[in-house]
């Protein structure tokens, strides 16, 4: 097969690029609004760009021409917290995603929050894994509509159930990744499919 990027509708080009640039990781971003309201939505086009120090790349569409939830708690507050997703979590995925509405998404997914040594970001104790961060740049993509974020990791929590030594083992708690549409993959090659509503 092949194509011509130009010429594809927008439905065929997410399912062919999400599928053909994957596995990415998947992230349950928590975010507070100014007003103390906490938002929880995954996220998945993630990459790691510099690690001294450490910095993430991160990309938001645009819903209903307006900012996502998640972008919008980041400028107003300037920080958030990436927690990664054990496959026993793999449900909380198209239930966090469906969050639109200004909400405690800590309570209404029934989530535990634990706290960071500085951070005054909420995390997922659930996640096993959790990196708070704090934005760094905001910029604007030229000729697309999304919006990139560069943030720097400030600090990373973990479980000893998921530790090898003093290091982080993603294998020990099984995370999920996207390889496209509604497909996932387990760091330990399980994959499986969770439906998610059409935005
Ligand atoms: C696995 C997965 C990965 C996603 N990755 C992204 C992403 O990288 N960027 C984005 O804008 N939306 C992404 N979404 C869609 C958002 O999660 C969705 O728009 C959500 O409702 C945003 O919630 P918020 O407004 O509370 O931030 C993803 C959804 C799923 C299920």
């Amino acid at each position: 097969m092949h194509y011509f990027a130009d010429d594809l509708s927008r439905d065929v080009a997410a399912r062919l690029w999400s599928a053909a640039i994957a596995p990415r990781p998947v992230f349950l971003i928590a975010s507070s609004s100014p007003e103390s309201i906490r938002n929880i939505a995954p996220y998945s086009s993630i990459a790691l760009v510099s690690i001294m120090p450490p910095i993430i790349s991160l990309s938001f569409g645009i819903r209903l021409g307006n900012l996502k939830n998640t972008l919008d708690n980041i400028l107003a507050t300037g920080h958030f917290s990436l927690n990664g997703v054990p496959s026993s979590l793999k449900d909380t995925v198209p239930e966090s995603a469906q969050g639109l509405q200004r909400e405690d998404d800590f309570n209404r997914l029934k989530l535990t929050s634990r706290k960071f040594k500085v951070s005054p970001s909420p995390a997922i104790a659930e996640s096993l894994v959790s990196i708070a961060c704090e934005l760094s740049q905001l910029i604007e993509i030229d000729g697309s509509l999304c919006q990139l974020v560069l943030a720097r990791c400030t600090e990373l929590l973990f479980d000893d159930s998921a530790a090898d030594g003093a290091f982080f083992d993603p294998a020990k708690s099984d995370l999920i990744a996207s390889i496209g549409d509604d497909h996932y993959t387990t760091v330990n090659g399980k994959t499986f499919s969770l439906p998610r509503a059409r935005e």
